[in-house]
Formats: C-alpha cells, sequence, structure tokens
C-alpha cells in the first residue's frame, strides 16, 4: 500500500509535468495562453501553481506516461484515464482543459482540476478519489498559502481556483479553497493548527451564502474564529480583486464581520423584526449558537443575540440551550 501511495504521487507528479510543459513549451496551444492571460495569469503565477494545459485528443498523457513505463492499470488508479466503454484500452480524463495541479501540503501533487476554455460544461471537472485525493481532506492552495498563513494567523477560505490564485497574485498570498465540495471537519482540522481566524469569502450570490452559512457551523464546533467578508452582489474574490485592488479588499476583510453577526444578519433581512419575526431568528439561530463548543464564547453570543432582538438573556439561553442541556 505504501509503495502504491509513492506510485501514484509519482505519476501524478509526471502528469503535471507534462501539463505544465504542453503549456509552457508547446507552441500550439496559444488559446490556453491566451485564457490564462485574459484572466490576469503571468508566468510567474503559472511557475508557482504549476498550471498546465491538457491537450485536445485522446490519448496524449496515456502515452505520455506509458512512455516512462507506468501500466495503464496504475495510470487509471491515478484517475488520469478512463477505460473505454466500448473497445479495450483507456482514454485520457482531462482533454483540452487548463489544468490546475491540487497540491498537498507536503508539496506533492494528489490530483487535478480542470477547467474548459470556454461555456461549455462541466466547467471544471476534479480528479476522482484515488488512494491519494480524497476532496474532504483536500483544500486548494494549502502549500501555497501556509507561510503566509502562519505569519499573520489568518487565512481567507474561498470556494475556487480562480480565487485562490487570483488573491495570491495580489498580494494575499494566505488563501485555500474548498474543491467544490461541502466544508468538512478534516478540513478545518487542516487550518486548525495553522491559524486563529478563518475569513470566509464566498462567491455573492444564494449558493455562496448557504455555504457560509453551513460552514460557519463546522468551524464552531471545533472553536475556530470565523468572519465573513462580503463581496459586492455577483462579485467572487477573483472578479473583485480584479476589478478593484487589494487595498479594497484588505479593506472589506478588516471590515468582516464576525459569523454570529453574519448569521444574525441573513436572519433579520429573510425574517424582519416583528415579535414573530424574532421567534424565527431564535429559531435559525439555535443550531449555529449550540455548535459554538466553548461556552464562554456561547454565552457572549447569546447576550449579543439576546440585546439586539430585545429579549431576557436568561430566557434566551434556556431557549437555545434546550436541547443540550435537558435535564434528565
Ligand atoms: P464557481 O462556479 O464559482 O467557479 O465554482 P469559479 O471558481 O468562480 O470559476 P471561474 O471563475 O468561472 O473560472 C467554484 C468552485 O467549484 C468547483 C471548482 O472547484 C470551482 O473553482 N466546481 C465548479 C467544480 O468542481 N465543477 C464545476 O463544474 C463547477
Ligand atoms: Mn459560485
Ligand atoms: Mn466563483
Ligand atoms: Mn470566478
Ligand atoms: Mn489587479
Amino acid at each position: 500500500r505504501m509503495y502504491e501511495r509513492e506510485q501514484l504521487i509519482r505519476i501524478n507528479k509526471e502528469a503535471g509535468q507534462f501539463f505544465y510543459n504542453e503549456l509552457t513549451q508547446n507552441k500550439v496551444h496559444t488559446e490556453a495562453s491566451s485564457y490564462l492571460n485574459h484572466r490576469g495569469i503571468n508566468q510567474e503565477i503559472i511557475d508557482k501553481f504549476l498550471i498546465g494545459f491538457a491537450p485536445q485528443g485522446w490519448d496524449n498523457l496515456l502515452r505520455y506516461l506509458s512512455n516512462k513505463g507506468f501500466s495503464p492499470a496504475i495510470i487509471h488508479k491515478a484517475g488520469l484515464i478512463i477505460p473505454r466503454t466500448n473497445s479495450t484500452g483507456y482514454y485520457d480524463r482531462f482533454r483540452n482543459r487548463i489544468i490546475f495541479p491540487i497540491i498537498n501540503i507536503q508539496g506533492q501533487i494528489t490530483g487535478f482540476g480542470g477547467r474548459v476554455l470556454d461555456n461549455s460544461l462541466p466547467k471544471y471537472l476534479n480528479s476522482p478519489e484515488t488512494p491519494v485525493f480524497n476532496k474532504s481532506r483536500t483544500l486548494y492552495g494549502i502549500n501555497t498559502a501556509r507561510q503566509k498563513s502562519r505569519e499573520t494567523g489568518i487565512v481567507y477560505m474561498t470556494e475556487g481556483y480562480f480565487d485562490v490564485i487570483s488573491l495570491y497574485s495580489h498580494g494575499i498570498e494566505n488563501t485555500v479553497a474548498t474543491l467544490g465540495t461541502s466544508l468538512t471537519d478534516e478540513h478545518v482540522r487542516l487550518l486548525k493548527g495553522m491559524v486563529r481566524q478563518v475569513i470566509l469569502v464566498f462567491d455573492s450570490d444564494q449558493a455562496g451564502v448557504r455555504a457560509a452559512a453551513r460552514s460557519i457551523e463546522i468551524f464552531c464546533k471545533q472553536n475556530m474564529d470565523i468572519k465573513v467578508l462580503i463581496l459586492p452582489e455577483g462579485h467572487d474574490p477573483d472578479s473583485f480583486i480584479r476589478e478593484f485592488n487589494s487595498d479594497k479588499f484588505k479593506k472589506k476583510s478588516e471590515n468582516a464581520k464576525h459569523a454570529m453577526s453574519f448569521l444574525t444578519d441573513e436572519a433579520v433581512k429573510k425574517h424582519g423584526m416583528s415579535v414573530e419575526a424574532r421567534l424565527r431568528i431564535i429559531e435559525d439561530m439555535k443550531n449555529p449558537l449550540t455548535s459554538i463548543n466553548d461556552p464562554v464564547a456561547r454565552s457572549l453570543y447569546i447576550r449579543e443575540l439576546a440585546e439586539r432582538l430585545g429579549v431576557d438573556e436568561a430566557m434566551l439561553l434556556q431557549r437555545i440551550g434546550h436541547s443540550n442541556f435537558a435535564p434528565p
């Protein structure tokens, strides 16, 4: 098993090299280069993130890796090729896509993400789960974010590849992203020893707000300090920092809301402030507040909510605490 993991890491490294060479050395792929150029990605950033290109055609990578001595079986295990259905053999999973190697904290490539150059679907394709690639334990950018995250004690949590790359290229290196999956306890554990605070910067759309709310509960269970940076409607971190600049982004992050204020604000937006509304807000805040494991922090946020809603703190405490502290 140990040997298999090493082999998969070696294959991924070779594949990453292949994609990178195709992008940077094969002059045929001008559309890939100009696509990245249009998105503000220069050679320095390509090198830093080892960005590449998977060419059109069914077996470019398969042939390259076979020539390096890897068997189809192990290349398949790495998730890089797919068995043909109507004949024998395999074909390349990633074709005609910009390639983002997904690199772990040790600097090893564990999987890949690939983006189309136009509006076709799916927009992104990721490696399947393999013995070395597990999405629920993987944060894109963890290796490039590590140093700055440790230095500042803060990490930005975003949704996508371009968000990480774009913030990095504007000097905000302490940025990671989940890979289109919901945040898990394992993601939190990866960050926990590294930073004291996580600033969530999700896309400013409905899906983004929902993702933020779910993520907050998961972070709070592990007693992490969470803030939420809210971008103007329709923006994601990449589009925001490219349209404005890193100073504007930093200003926004200084004004980031604490997670509980963010959730309360969202609940107030949804329900209003009538008596009935305030009862619903309390219902909405019940889960997030009980997910705060630190009892001191929890009681402080309960006091804040009580003040905001104008209800008696002891009564709110009783309501919120009910599920957790019900007498036998
Ligand atoms: P988004 O749709 O917000 O894409 O998905 P994006 O990162 O802003 O990409 P651009 O700017 O349009 O190029 C956020 C993340 O969700 C995952 C990817 O990790 C993406 O970065 N995703 C999205 C997928 O895995 N598959 C998809 O088809 C779409
Ligand atoms: Mn989105
Ligand atoms: Mn986005
Ligand atoms: Mn985007
Ligand atoms: Mn800029």
